[in-house]
């Protein structure tokens, strides 16, 4: 695996020697964040040797180099999930090269379901912690000791200070700032009602199919992680009313200024401490 990374990474630095203090993970309905940003460099997804490639609709699959906020950033415009049939060491690859590449700090968006009945559609949720055990741990196998050691620490996995960065931007925008636990499950299918019961009971506030991975993946590394989530839609149960597709990316689309404008505002704080 390590050299799987390393054949990654060295393709990459062929094209660039842009070195990202942040990397931004985009979400479902973000990805047109990375074209408005400073731009330096793209680079394909598709030109990395080795590279898992993703498959969704309406996630382009490429890293952006530049600056937001006058902070080196390198962008992923389009993520690669467990659903797709990857391998987690494939899903957390890009993650990986990015803290190979330098990032310091990483800040994770996605769209998620509204577990928390207290929640609407639109909402924006920090998240504060996440529960992990329903998808393989992406450490599973080997350890790869250039990343990091066997047993990391995941008692601060979201952290304390970035979330607070977070709360002062979220502020700045003038958002109302949900905060709450992540739970990641693998999809594709949505959940049904049962399930959802289940995840509020164990303590969850919204659900999703991404993130959690790659935040484990970032720790080990030893990056610094927080994230975001767009409460696309109420989870299964708690509306009568079905859940598909189409509306999650509609209320993606609808919230995407806002979570945009949170976004950059977030790097502006985050890249201050
Ligand atoms: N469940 C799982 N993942 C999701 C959902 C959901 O309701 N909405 C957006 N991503």
């Amino acid at each position: 695996m390590y050299n799987k990374l390393l054949t990654c990474y060295n393709s990459i630095r062929e094209k660039t020697d842009f070195v990202p203090e942040i990397g931004i993970i985009l979400g479902s309905g973000l990805g047109g964040y990375a074209d408005e940003i400073e731009t330096v460099a793209t680079i394909d997804y598709s030109e990395i040797e080795g590279f898992p490639q993703s498959t969704v609709e309406g996630h382009k699959g490429r890293f952006v180099f530049g600056y937001v906020c006058g902070t080196p950033v390198v962008i992923m415009q389009g993520r690669v999930h467990y659903y797709e049939g990857y391998a987690m060491t494939d899903v957390v690859l890009p993650t990986r090269i990015m803290g190979m590449l330098g990032i310091k700090k990483l800040i994770l968006t996605n769209a998620a379901g509204g577990v928390n009945t207290s929640y609407s559609a639109g909402d924006l949720m920090m998240i504060t912690d996440h529960i992990a055990t329903f998808v393989p741990n992406p450490l599973l196998g080997k350890n790869i000791s250039e990343l990091g050691v066997r047993f990391p620490d995941m008692s601060e996995i979201y952290s304390k200070r970035l979330r607070a960065c977070i709360r002062d931007a979220a502020e700045k925008c003038d958002i109302t700032l949900r905060e709450g636990v992540y739970l990641q499950l693998t999809g594709p299918s949505y959940e049904s009602p049962a399930e959802i019961r289940m995840c509020r009971t164990l303590g969850a506030d919204a659900v999703g199919m991404s993130t959690a991975c790659e935040a484990i993946a970032a720790r080990h590394m030893g990056v610094e992680v927080c994230g975001v989530s767009c409460i696309t839609n109420m989870a299964a149960g708690v509306l009568d009313q079905k859940l598909n597709h189409a509306e999650v990316q509609e209320t993606a689309d609808r919230v995407a200024k806002q979570f945009k404008a949170l976004v950059t505002e977030i790097v502006c704080q985050i890249s201050k401490v």
